[in-house]
């Protein structure tokens, strides 16, 4: 989607009274401002005003079919925005709000399709920011905003990072400070009998559990892995531009004092097990690429044992962003996107970032890593671009005047063995015949992204070592760095062709989304669609169907892995074409 730099945005810092007044004219005026919440960054419209609401697609550089949600500053406001308040929502509307939560309910007439995508429910939110609410008040409307981030870059948790994005495209921006929880709102559906988290983040599953639970004359039951009723959530790439690797930290159950003279030797132990993981990691790196600039969003604990390791060649070569104590997830969560852009613009190779186990925030905190970390999950390492060959020259997506981004999404049972391998076998293909260009305009390049995800998957595990294996002896090149990712309703629905690789598991998919209708195929269906049916020896038309190698010996999964290279050399063009690309010539 093109952009024009058409405003002399305006920079207003909170005690600004004039500028705010400003600000809320030009939102009534129908123009876009982007302004502080407690979460992330928003960019507001007038959510009632159909030409403003365009504008902040305009703005972010992405395309209209994702709902927006609706910021209101009293809950009085509710009422004329929906058709109806369920159980489930009154009571997450009275405990949780104004709050780091979205609440998705029934839409009323009055809120128009360009907000809601289409969908016939819309998402309120009162934010907990005091400078936000003073500014949608003086708006005196219902405010549609996204995070103020240009697509494609991670949410903006500071003004500054919002002027990076957006000077020139908005009225203006308001300075309200760092946000505070520095992830975006949980997104819960409310329209059915419980609630469903669609995103998690700041009030959690347990804080969402115990409200409903403490709600004695509530009937419904509490289930996991609900269908919501309407998807619509397309947040796909808090990528940066660096691949990002995950650093699981051991649990820890006290915060240890690096500088402390007076360590056990048991917290000694444990600061070399926080840390060392870490610098191993980064030692590797540089052997394999000595010329490699490395990033360490990370604890104080590592920064201490690095300090004190002292290695000239590793200090030359990482940069640090220290968001306190090891253990503080609140504090990663908060810092984590500024940490992802800053290390970006200091222009390093890899990021190294800090992973945690747990239940509370932690959720929302892995769920936006391994999305950041998911851009490059199928790792192809830097060989593969001297591959390119075929006489073939890079050229770089900048050259292109525009560039549109589409994708595909690989679904399998765990997404650990042929999910990860078809995203890595696409992912070479993609590089090695690159670029590509849209096929009605050459002069607009096109963004391919590759994804995976398993139906019951568990988020962050590696694949089979036998995969990875099999990968770098058939295809070349190293998948061991992928991470398993649930393919919940966002994942589904952010990506242009999803491919399972069973027929059961798209027809599971259809059944519980049939909107997605005409972008869910199984590998064998989507052979069958594109006339390439295959014959058994008896003459019927035989399926794609490829067994997880799980558990088998090594021949099993090099076979495998063979199997599925030949499918998708096959696949490729049509994949390109229904992707809307062809290659760049
Ligand atoms: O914290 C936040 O929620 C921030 C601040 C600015 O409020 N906003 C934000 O907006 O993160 P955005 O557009 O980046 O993400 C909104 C998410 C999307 O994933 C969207 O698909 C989902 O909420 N969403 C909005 N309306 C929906 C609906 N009616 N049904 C399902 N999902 C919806
Ligand atoms: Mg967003």
């Amino acid at each position: 989607m093109s952009r024009t730099k058409a405003y002399d945005t305006r920079f207003i810092k909170d005690n600004d009274s004039e500028g705010l007044t400003f600000a809320s004219e030009k939102i009534r005026a129908g123009e876009v401002v982007a302004f502080p919440t407690e979460t992330v960054y928003g960019l507001g419209a007038d959510a009632l005003n159909e030409d403003a609401v365009k504008k902040i697609f305009e703005a972010k550089g992405r395309p209209g079919d994702n709902p927006l949600i609706v910021h209101i500053w009293d809950k009085s406001q509710i009422d004329e925005l929906v058709s109806c308040i369920t159980p489930v929502a009154r009571i997450l509307i009275d405990k949780f709000m104004p709050g780091p939560i979205t609440v998705i309910m029934p839409k009323s007439d009055k809120v128009p399709s360009s907000v809601t995508a289409g969908l016939g429910t819309v998402g309120i939110r009162m934010p907990s920011h005091p400078l936000c609410n003073r500014f949608l008040k003086m708006c005196g409307c219902p405010v549609a905003a996204p995070s103020a981030n240009l697509s494609g870059s991670p949410s903006p948790t500071t003004a500054l990072h919002v002027m990076n994005d957006m000077d020139g495209y908005v009225s203006a921006v308001i300075d309200g400070g760092d946000c505070e929880v520095g992830l975006e709102s949980t997104v819960v559906d409310a329209t059915g009998d419980v609630p469903v988290i669609l995103r998690p983040g700041a009030v959690t599953k347990e804080m969402i559990d115990n409200a409903v639970k403490a709600q004695s004359d509530y009937k419904g039951q509490l289930e996991e892995g609900q269908t919501p009723s309407s998807p619509g959530m397309k947040y796909r790439h808090y990528a940066p531009k660096a691949s990002v690797e995950i650093i699981t930290l051991p649990v820890m159950n006290d915060d240890i004092d690096p500088e402390s003279e007076e360590l056990s030797d048991e917290q000694k132990q444990k600061l070399f097990d926080i840390a060392s993981p870490f610098i191993l990691r980064a030692q590797e790196i540089l052997k394999s690429n000595p010329a490699a600039r490395i990033g360490f969003f990370a604890g104080r604990e590592v920064k201490h044992l690095f300090d004190k390791i002292g290695d000239k060649i590793l200090d030359a070569h990482v940069n640090f962003y220290v968001y306190g104590a090891s253990s503080d997830v609140e504090a990663a969560s908060h810092c984590l996107f500024d940490g992802l852009r800053l290390l970006d613009r200091q222009e390093v190779d890899t990021i190294l970032v800090a992973g945690f186990k747990g239940e509370g925030l932690e959720v929302a905190y892995m769920n936006r890593l391994v999305k950041a970390a998911g851009k490059t999950g199928g790792d192809v390492p830097s060989h593969a671009y001297e591959q390119l060959g075929e006489g073939r020259t890079q050229i770089s997506l900048d050259e292109f005047s525009d560039v549109f981004t589409a994708s595909i999404l690989f679904v399998s049972e765990d997404d650990r063995n042929l999910g990860a391998v078809c995203e890595g076998i696409l992912t070479d293909l993609i590089r090695k015949k690159g670029p590509f260009c849209s096929v009605d305009d050459t002069k607009i390049g096109a963004e391919l992204y590759v994804e995976s995800a398993g139906l019951y998957a568990e988020d962050g595990r590696g694949p089979d070592e036998f995969s990875c294996e099999a990968f770098s002896s058939v295809v070349g090149g190293n998948i061991s760095h992928h991470l398993s990712k649930r393919a919940d309703v966002s994942f589904l629905d952010a990506n242009d062709i999803i491919l399972t690789v069973s027929d059961s598991q798209a027809f599971e998919v259809l059944s519980a989304y049939p909107e997605l209708e005409g972008r869910v195929y199984s590998l064998s269906s989507y052979m069958a669609s594109k006339g390439l049916v295959i014959k058994g020896e008896d003459g019927q038309i035989a399926s794609v169907a490829i067994p997880d190698p799980s558990g088998a010996d090594y021949e099993v999964y090099k076979h495998t892995v063979a199997a599925l290279k030949a499918w998708l050399d096959i696949l490729f063009p049509y994949i390109i074409k229904d992707l809307g690309a062809q290659r760049f010539c």
